[in-house]
C-alpha cells in the first residue's frame, strides 16, 4: 500500500514546532541544536505515541468499532495515548493493568481521569499471554452483547502504526527547508523500536539530510535484540508501504550507554539532562525515555563529537506524566 493511500484521522495538532534550543548549545558550547516538539502533539500530555493512533484509529473506526479493549503498565504513555483517543472518537475503553504501584499519579491518574474502565491485576509482563486470552474472551464476550470491540494488546503495532513516523521524517524536512537549513543528525529514545524503524524508512523515502541516532532507555531487550527488531521493522515496514527498501542491524545507530537499570528507572544522567533543558530552555523532558537521549546527546557534545558548523535535531518523545510519578527521585 502507498504511504498516502493510507487511512487517518486527525487526532493530533501538526506539524508540532521545529524550535531552536540555542541556550542549550551556548551552555555546553555545541553545535546548533533544533528540538522537535513531539511533546506537543496536542492528544492527551503528548508524546510520540500520539501519532501511530491516527492511523490506528482510523481501521478501527473504518470497522465501526465502539469499545477498546487494552492492557499496559500503570506508567504507560502509549496506553495514555490509546484511551485519550479513543474518547476523542467517543469509544469505552476497558483497561487490565499490570501489577503496579496503584498510585494515582502520573499516567494512572490520567487514565482515571480519561474515564478508563481500570481492571488492576496481578500479573507482570511474563504473564501478557494469560492477559492476552483474557482480553479476547472479554471480547468475545461484548461481541456477544453487540459491542464491537477492538482488541489492543500491549505495545503492539505494525507498520500502519509505523507509517506515522515515516510521515514524521516529510514534515521535519519540509520544516527544515522553510527554514532553509539542514542538519546532520536526529537523536531521539528508541525503546520498541517503532519510532526509529519509522524514522529510518523515513529518512530513505525522503531522502532526509541526517542520520537517526537512537538511544536505549531501559534493559528489557539487549542492544543486540533492539538493533535487529529496528532492521526487522523497518524492513516490514517499507514492505508494506511497496518500497522495497531492506535494513540490516548494522545500519542501526544506537547506544546503550544511557538505560537505566530496571524497566522503568530514571538515571542520574537523565535527570541532570532534564534540569538542564528545563533551566535554558523552560522545556521539560520526562525521566525515563527522552532524557536519557538527552543526556546522550549532551555527552556527545561534551565530548567534541560535533563540528561547531552542525545541525543536530533532538526529537522530544514526551513521555511528561511520567515527570510527577517521580518526583522523589527528581528532587533527591
Ligand atoms: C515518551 C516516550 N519516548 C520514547 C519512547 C520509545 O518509542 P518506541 O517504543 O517507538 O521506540 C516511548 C515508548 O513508550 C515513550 O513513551
Amino acid at each position: 500500500m502507498k504511504l498516502e493511500e493510507l487511512g487517518r484521522l486527525k487526532l493530533c495538532t501538526l506539524p508540532t514546532p521545529l524550535m531552536e534550543a540555542p541556550q542549550i548549545s551556548a551552555k555546553l558550547g555545541g553545535p546548533r541544536i533544533l528540538i522537535k516538539r513531539d511533546d506537543l502533539t496536542g492528544l492527551a500530555m503528548g508524546g510520540n505515541k500520539s501519532r501511530p493512533l491516527e492511523f490506528l484509529m482510523a481501521e478501527s473506526k473504518k470497522n465501526g468499532d465502539d469499545i477498546v479493549v487494552t492492557a499496559g503498565y500503570q506508567q504507560s504513555n502509549w496506553v495514555c495515548n490509546i484511551i485519550a483517543a479513543a474518547r476523542k472518537l467517543g469509544m469505552d475503553v476497558i483497561l487490565f493493568l499490570l501489577k503496579g504501584s496503584g498510585r494515582f499519579q502520573g499516567n494512572l491518574l490520567l487514565y482515571k481521569l480519561l474515564g478508563a474502565d481500570l481492571r488492576f491485576t496481578d500479573m507482570e509482563v511474563r504473564d501478557l499471554p494469560a492477559l492476552y486470552k483474557q482480553m479476547d474472551s472479554l471480547a468475545a464476550e461484548l461481541r456477544r452483547q453487540g459491542r464491537r470491540p477492538h482488541v489492543i494488546y500491549y505495545e503492539s503495532f505494525g507498520p500502519v502504526g509505523i507509517a506515522s513516523y515515516v510521515m514524521l521524517v516529510s514534515e521535519i524536512c519540509q520544516q527544515l527547508q522553510e527554514k532553509g537549513l539542514t542538519a546532520q543528525y536526529l537523536f531521539h529514545t528508541s525503546g520498541s523500536g517503532c519510532t526509529q524503524a519509522g524514522l529510518l524508512v523515513g529518512a530513505r523515502y525522503f531522502k532526509a539530510p541526517f542520520e537517526v541516532v537512537g538511544v536505549m532507555p531501559n534493559h528489557r531487550y539487549t542492544r543486540e535484540q533492539r538493533v535487529r527488531m529496528v532492521a526487522d521493522l523497518a524492513s516490514a515496514t517499507s514492505q508494506f508501504l511497496d518500497m522495497n527498501f531492506s535494513f540490516s542491524p548494522e545500519e542501526v545507530k544506537y547506544y546503550d550507554e544511557y538505560a537505566g537499570e530496571s524497566y522503568s528507572a530514571p538515571t542520574k544522567k537523565g535527570i541532570e539532562a532534564i534540569k538542564l533543558v528545563a533551566s535554558t530552555e523552560g522545556i521539560f523532558l520526562d525521566p525515563i525515555y527522552s532524557s536519557k537521549s538527552m543526556a546522550c546527546l549532551i555527552d556527545q557534545i561534551r565530548d567534541g563529537r560535533f563540528k561547531p558548523q552542525d545541525t543536530v535535531i533532538y526529537y522530544h518523545s514526551g513521555g511528561l506524566p511520567q515527570l510527577f510519578f517521580y518526583n522523589e527521585e527528581l528532587t533527591a
